[in-house]
């Protein structure tokens, strides 16, 4: 098929009016997105969208109009809210939902007994609609599961030879589609969140909610309320992950990754192949410039990008939710302390690992120092232990470890108490000392209640036998005392259990594993 290329031109309007009247697919230029445009009132037109597309059949469409009162013959009935919204914010990037009437057929509504309606506030959308004379079913121009067309270019590069024609308007001004907003619910609920915020929203009818798919992942046998969210989107070929962190933090990352892309801010100081989404502070230009640098990192044959996050609310609440989706989910989080948090079975070789760990150029804290460090010299810190077990564990000012381990060794509520006073301290230390990505390699991470500071945590373990070995040897231990030490621990079924990676040490090669969770974690 021949794909005409239009302008914004009296008469082109008016022929792409026209081949939409007729049964034709036009794109157009929205302040949002591209549109690709059908007559929605056309069962077998509306057809043709989801094959140009590959949409799946089950995602409805949104049906645009050029005047507010066109809305009344698409919908069982204009509640009060609707009329509302219509009245404060049509034509505008806002699409709301209502109980279709018999109008509208299964096609567009993808087989659902609801209506999406919005007015666009963009004039030659406006004009192209008017010119067609009926409403027109028109979902974004791309094909499915691509970022949506902010440039007439995309259109012409996912369109051409599927579609009659591209009319092209120009770049759009907002960059993410409409907010769409259910009324067929009790509570109206946002859908998908977009440039007319929940705030500004509110402001109007009252309160709304968010639906939860907008900002998480739906498990796999959740319904969706809107099917298109059930869908991974947005998606360049690139695998994307964002990055929560500060914008020193971010920096200082992802200067270190090797062949990888970054997806950051304007002003972010970045060395290695860059695309930037707008400026930090300002959602808008964020917004406008997303679905672009998603389509840029593909031209440029990006595989591996790391993205800046986002601020949530506002119209940040828009631009993330559309990056969450293009990085599936995938996020790392370098606001907790420790990047990775190492532990496991005492003998089982976590000294081996966090060695190498350093030598892959992660920041390690080995807690053990710590705690040698406080026992030596942290004198608020022995005035605790004094008082909770006696005068008699202080000689000359100086700790006497034999008297206190005999002390805090003799019952378990006894050690209890020891941990109590010495893991808070370790910790602290810790967290003072991380910087970028850091390893937290403590054997007793569980016990200290440290799992929740670390963004991932990898426990290594051994077979029985082969940790009894290397404990008395490194430690010139009897086999009781080692196994005595051994019986105190955790069992490997809740390393096991409360682990994102478990590395087995018998004798595999263990740099290889690191490797591989390594390359999985970041
Ligand atoms: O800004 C926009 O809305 C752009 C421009 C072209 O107007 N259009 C657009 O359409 O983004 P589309 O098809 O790419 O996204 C429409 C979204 C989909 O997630 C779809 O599942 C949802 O709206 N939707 C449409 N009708 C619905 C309905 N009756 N109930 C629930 N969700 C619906
Ligand atoms: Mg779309």
């Amino acid at each position: 098929m021949e794909t005409k290329i239009l302008s914004t031109s009296e008469y082109d309007i008016e022929l792409a009016g026209k081949i939409l009247a007729d049964g034709g697919l036009v794109a157009f230029p929205t302040e949002t997105v591209y549109g690709l445009g059908a007559n929605a009132l056309d069962e077998e037109a509306v057809k043709k969208i989801y094959q140009a597309k590959g949409r799946p059949s089950d995602n409805p469409l949104i049906v645009h109009i050029s005047r507010k009162e066109d809305i009344v013959p698409l919908v069982k009935e204009i509640t009060p809210k609707a009329q509302a919204l219509i009245d404060a914010f049509f034509p505008a990037p806002l699409t709301i939902i209502l109980p279709k009437s018999d109008k509208i057929g299964n096609v567009v509504s993808g087989g659902l007994n609801t209506v999406a309606v919005r007015m666009p506030e963009n004039e030659v959308a406006r004009k192209i609609i008017s010119a067609s004379a009926c409403p027109i079913a028109a979902p974004s121009a791309n094909t499915s599961g691509l970022p949506s067309p902010t440039r007439a270019k995309y259109v012409i590069e996912d369109m051409t030879g599927k579609i009659d024609a591209i009319l092209d308007g120009g770049d759009c001004e907002f960059g993410v589609e409409s907010t769409v907003i259910t009324l067929a619910t009790d509570i109206p609920t946002i859908l998908r969140p977009g440039a007319v915020t929940k705030e500004m929203i509110e402001k109007v009818i009252g309160k709304v909610e968010i639906a939860k798919a907008v900002l998480e992942g739906m498990k796999n046998d959740e319904v969706a309320a809107s099917p298109g969210m059930k869908y991974k989107h947005y998606a360049p070929k690139a695998k994307v992950v964002i990055v929560n962190a500060d914008k020193t933090e971010y920096e200082k990352f992802v200067n270190t990754r090797k062949d990888a892309f970054a997806l950051c801010f304007e002003e972010d100081n970045i060395h290695i192949p860059k695309v930037t989404f707008g400026k930090n502070n300002d959602d808008l230009s964020q917004a406008k410039e997303l679905f672009d640098a998603l389509r840029k990192l593909d031209e440029m044959g990006a595989k591996k990008v790391y993205a800046r996050i986002p601020n949530t609310n506002g119209v940040g609440m828009a631009v993330y939710n559309r990056l969450i989706r293009a990085a599936a989910f995938d996020i790392i989080d370098l606001k907790k302390p420790f990047t990775i948090g190492l532990t496991g079975q005492t003998g089982a070789g976590k000294g081996y690992i966090g060695k190498y760990l350093a030598q892959l150029g992660f920041t390690v804290l080995d807690s053990d120092k710590y705690v040698a460090q406080i026992y030596e010299n942290n004198f608020e810190f022995l005035k605790k232990l004094q008082a909770q077990f006696g005068n008699n564990i202080i000689i000359n000012g100086k700790l006497d470890r034999k008297a206190l381990a005999n002390i805090a060794f003799s019952s378990k509520e006894n050690t209890q108490k020891l941990n109590h006073i010495v893991h808070p301290e370790v910790m602290r230390l810790c967290k003072k000392d991380a910087d970028g990505l850091t390893v937290l390699d403590a054997p007793q991470l569980f016990e200290a209640n440290a799992q929740d500071e670390c963004y991932k945590i990898i426990s290594v373990t051994a077979p029985y036998e082969m940790r009894l070995e290397r404990i008395m040897k490194r430690d010139k231990i009897s086999k009781e005392q080692a196994q005595q030490r051994m019986n105190a621990q955790l069992d490997e079924e809740y390393y096991i259990n409360h682990s994102d990676f478990i590395i087995k040490n018998n004798g595999e090669d263990i740099k290889n594993q690191v490797d591989k969770i390594i390359n999985e974690i970041l």
